[in-house]
């Protein structure tokens, strides 16, 4: 594999000063943590719940082998830990800091302690009412506005990278509030800096005018390339794409992979195709005018497209009173549902983490978090 030092040289001096306090510092090292779980294990990163000894704040440690990345992901994760600590906004990951330790990049986080969106989505069998896509649907345009507004597309909306925040709203009656907040900034991209000319996503999700841009193995590739450039609207397809999968049970354009490359890819154009004809979206349950109108828009032809700020004016994304007595009429659906989907790692699938380069004293403490690991499982319900 080809090295290309400058990009791993580019990752030094991340480590960034933060206003919030207890997490304000001068240096940032994995030994200002302790308790680590592992929770998550991905292709390039792993993730892990830790605690920060110097506030005693739990965090979520987002850690990359740096040296081990291929020159694309390298530069993609250069991306993710130069913007991600400057966003703020109350539905995106709150990220400290962003650092180096050797090998490692290390991107610490709030810890958001309700699992992802596709954990509590197969917990309800692969569909929520109305009244909550309307929800998430509203609170993900907002921070897609609060992105767009600074030329970012996130070009990964989905279930899997969206984290709930659970949070006492009221403390008379223990009421609990969830927020829904954006993860994952690893393929975004500032498109007023560079062209965003790269086939970059996930399947299922990804707008035409993406899924038709070639994949790449160099960062500098087709970067002329101005007719093959899309821009944030590519996120609002997505978006779309996740309203249709909460009420539906299953994304508007499902791949269809196959053992044969030559049937897949035959498929594969067919779909593509079929994505280019909104008209002829089917929508499998029972919606509001509304929220069909709403979707259909967001996976028309780019020009036709919301923007974000276009859908936060919508009725259908505030309006969740008058979307109750559905739901009742469909909850048997709900229940009778098959999952489209198989179950991500979730709670039970927490470890305790062994981690490069931390010294012993900053490992698990069993005990403690099996406590945790039983907590988590309650508070998802
Ligand atoms: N701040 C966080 N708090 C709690 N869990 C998180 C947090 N960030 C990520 N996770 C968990 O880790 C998973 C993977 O994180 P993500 O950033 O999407 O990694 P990848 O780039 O490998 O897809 C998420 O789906 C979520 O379950
Ligand atoms: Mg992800």
């Amino acid at each position: 594999m080809k090295q290309y030092p400058y990009i791993l040289n580019d990752l030094d001096g991340l480590s960034r000063l933060h206003a919030y306090s207890g997490m304000a510092r001068a240096s940032w090292s994995l030994e200002h943590f302790d308790r680590f779980l592992n929770v998550y294990n991905g292709y390039a990163s792993s993730v892990f719940q830790a605690v920060c000894r110097l506030s005693g704040q739990r965090v979520a440690l987002k850690v990359y082998q740096a040296d081990k990345l291929h020159v694309i992901s390298q530069q993609q994760l250069m991306r993710e830990a130069r913007m991600h600590p400057t966003l703020d906004h109350p539905n995106i990951v709150n990220m400290y800091a962003s650092f180096r330790q050797g090998g490692l990049v290390v991107l610490v986080m709030e810890w958001c302690n309700g699992g992802s969106l596709l954990e509590k989505y197969l917990e309800r069998g692969s569909r929520v009412s109305e009244t909550m896509a309307a929800l998430i649907t509203r609170q993900m345009a907002s921070a897609l506005s609060y992105l767009h507004g600074m030329h970012i597309i996130h070009r990964d909306v989905k279930l899997e990278n969206i984290v709930l925040m659970n949070k006492v709203a009221d403390e008379m009656t223990g009421r609990m509030e969830t927020t829904y907040k954006l993860a994952d900034f690893g393929l975004s991209i500032n498109h007023t800096v560079e062209r965003s000319v790269t086939r970059a996503g996930t399947g299922n999700y990804m707008a035409p005018e993406v899924l038709r841009c070639p994949m790449k193995s160099l960062p500098e590739e087709n970067k002329d390339r101005e007719d093959l450039a899309y821009d944030c609207s590519a996120d609002i397809w997505s978006l779309g794409v996740l309203a249709f999968e909460l009420l539906n049970g299953r994304p508007p354009f499902p791949r269809n992979p196959t053992d044969d490359p030559y049937l897949e890819e035959e498929m594969e154009r067919q779909r593509q195709e079929r994505m280019l004809r909104s008209n002829e979206l089917r929508f499998l349950v029972p919606a509001s005018e509304p929220a069909k109108q709403l979707i259909k828009r967001c996976l028309s032809s780019r020009d036709q497209r919301y923007s974000a700020s276009e859908l936060l004016g919508l009725p259908w994304l505030h309006a969740e009173s008058t979307v109750v007595a559905r739901e009742r009429r469909t909850s048997e659906n709900i229940k009778q549902s098959p999952a489209s989907r198989q179950p991500a790692a979730g709670p039970q699938a927490l470890r305790p983490a062994s981690l490069p380069g931390v010294s012993s004293s900053a490992q698990q403490q069993p005990e403690e978090n099996q406590g945790w690991m039983k907590r988590l499982h309650l508070s998802d319900g």
